[in-house]
């Protein structure tokens, strides 16, 4: 008898282990687990959105997955690629408190299988793309020790990185996670003490002042890669919508500081496949993005097109993906690119045109190509002290700032917040020679006249010829500035166009020519004039 038991023990044992093998190609993914982001300590989107939760297992076994008191069951199908998967789409949950157990048991042939996780909040999830100033960590940021020190007084704002990784397919999962889902602590927000590893500054700035905002749960995941195009994170519909193509392209090699070189994707959609493709099953409540350097000599020209295209085709895929459960329209936030030192980036006017394109044109968002987006403006936030470059500046606090109004009146319904800063409706030529832009803000101008910087600048034409020359403020009141055009007039023809801030460095930390009273910077702008 007792040796009856022994066999059968050691039978059950050898069943668990044929259950649990593990094997290197995507056809014999039989293991049952989660996919690979669903983990401990991670947060799931809450109500009003349902969270979709799926994972692994044998083809045509049951899976139930509890969560709370409600059970949730499923079979095992063949997904993409020919794996078999299972889904579940729970029902929307509020948060009310935490933290939960998700537990799955998969019935096979008799045998059960189960996978749980743990310390799992109901809340907010954002992801955090882009480039390099979207790596750039909590330790590398101003005041790092200070920030760190706040860590363990957030254990409800979760960080996951997704690690660097490139396809020429779509996959359907990560196969490098860089940081797993984490609760904050100093260790988790600074890797190794490694720079460009984890945590991203200003996706965790973000949460942060999002969480003391909205006191719900934020998760956090961090997907970016240093020195990449847009072209690297769209889709090839994405890219059709503008003229581009899937194309192979060599790394780049980009030369740090350090006069190290690093090798960056260029080819069209490798990133996108790997590093964001996989995360389009789980539901999300927004986005935010701090890229674009890269694009100032690279397709400049489409960015207008291949950013708002790049925006609606991940919104299109993330709604296909979660079967409906993330907004069509989900808010997507960005950044619209700093400055930088001319030994980073020539002084050739492609930086303001970016910054410019980075809105579709029309110099502010929301607008009719970019609907349901927010962004922070960063143009007067210089910093070219900073150790890895003017192109890294280290404040990224106000950035964060800037985005979090922009979140809460586009992400969170606040109507009653303006985020935006200074741009003016109209400029307007006077016989005696002056332009006169009037500006409809909430608030007060709060404006410095600039000796140093090229601030304000007008499009003259002679005989053909157009050319900017600045324009010197004469003076300005609550809701005017007053550009002193007469040298153009002397040239002998009308001022076509005023742009402003139009330069790789316009001012100095915080010193541009036109604020409101809340300390928001007027964006960049192009005016026609009206003679
Ligand atoms: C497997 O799980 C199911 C449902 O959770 C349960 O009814 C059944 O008794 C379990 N079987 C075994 C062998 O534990
Ligand atoms: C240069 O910087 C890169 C990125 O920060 C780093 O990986 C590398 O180790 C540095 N090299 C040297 C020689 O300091
Ligand atoms: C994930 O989303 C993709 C794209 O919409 C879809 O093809 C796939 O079936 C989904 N996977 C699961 C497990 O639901
Ligand atoms: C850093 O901390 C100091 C002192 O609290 C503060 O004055 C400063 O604004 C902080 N810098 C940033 C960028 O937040």
């Amino acid at each position: 008898m007792i040796r009856l038991v022994g066999f059968l023990v050691f039978f059950i044992f050898v069943g668990v282990i044929g259950e649990n093998e593990q094997c290197d190609t995507d056809n014999c993914h039989v293991k049952f687990a989660f996919a690979s982001y669903y983990q401990d300590n991670m947060v799931l989107q809450r109500a009003p959105h349902k969270s979709v939760i799926w994972g692994y297992g044998k083809l045509d076994a049951k899976v139930t997955v509890l969560v709370m008191q409600d059970e949730y069951t499923t079979h095992v199908q063949l997904g993409t690629s020919n794996i078999p998967v299972w889904s579940v789409t729970l029902k929307p949950y509020n948060y009310i408190g935490g933290p939960h157990k998700i537990q799955a048991i998969q019935e096979h042939n008799g045998v059960n299988s189960t996978a749980l996780i743990s310390n799992i909040m109901f809340g907010d999830v954002w992801v955090c793309g882009g480039q390099s100033n979207m790596k750039f960590t909590v330790a590398m940021a101003f005041n790092a020790s200070y920030e760190l020190s706040l860590a363990p007084k957030y254990p409800n704002v979760r960080v996951m990185t997704v690690g660097d990784d490139r396809s020429n397919e779509p996959l359907h999962d990560f196969k490098n996670l860089e940081q797993p889902w984490s609760v904050p602590s100093k260790h988790s927000l600074t890797g190794d003490n490694v720079e460009w590893t984890y945590f991203s500054s200003l996706c965790w700035l973000y949460g942060r002042y999002l969480y003391d905002f909205l006191k719900v749960p934020i998760g956090l995941v961090s997907s970016n890669w240093g020195g990449t195009p847009i072209e690297t994170w769209s889709s090839t519909d994405a890219l059709k919508k503008c003229g581009l193509h899937l194309c192979d392209e060599p790394d780049f090699k980009l030369e740090m500081r350090n006069r190290t070189i690093t090798k960056v994707p260029r080819s069209n959609s490798a990133l996108w496949n790997a590093m964001i493709h996989p995360m389009l099953n789980m539901t999300i409540k927004g986005a935010i993005w701090y890229q674009g350097e890269t694009n100032y000599d690279y397709h400049n020209a489409e960015y207008a097109c291949s950013f708002p295209a790049m925006i609606n085709d991940w919104r299109d895929k993330w709604l296909e993906g979660t079967r409906g459960q993330t907004d069509k329209k989900f808010p997507f936030g960005f950044v619209q690119i700093s400055t930088t030192t001319e030994s980073d980036r020539p002084n050739d006017g492609q930086y303001p045109v970016i910054r410019w394109r980075q809105t579709a044109n029309y110099g502010y968002v929301p607008n009719e190509k970019m609907r349901n987006t927010f962004m922070a403006v960063a143009m007067d936030l210089a910093d070219n002290d900073s150790p890895t470059g003017g192109i890294h500046p280290r404040d990224k606090q106000t950035v964060a700032a800037r985005l979090l109004l922009g979140s809460m009146r586009v992400a969170y319904g606040r109507k009653d917040i303006n985020p935006d800063g200074p741009l003016p409706q109209s400029a307007v030529h006077t016989p005696a020679g002056y332009v006169v832009l009037s500006y409809q803000d909430d608030q007060p101008l709060v404006v410095t006249k600039q000796q140093d910087f090229a601030i304000f600048d007008v499009e003259v034409c002679c005989d053909g010829e157009c050319s900017m020359v600045v324009a010197p403020i004469a003076s300005y009141s609550n809701r005017h500035v007053i550009l002193d055009t007469r040298k153009c007039l002397e040239k002998g023809d009308s001022p076509k166009f005023i742009r402003y801030a139009w330069a790789l460095t316009p001012c100095e930390y915080k010193k541009c020519s036109v604020y409101n009273t809340r300390g928001l910077p007027g964006p960049p702008f192009y005016i026609e004039v009206k003679n």
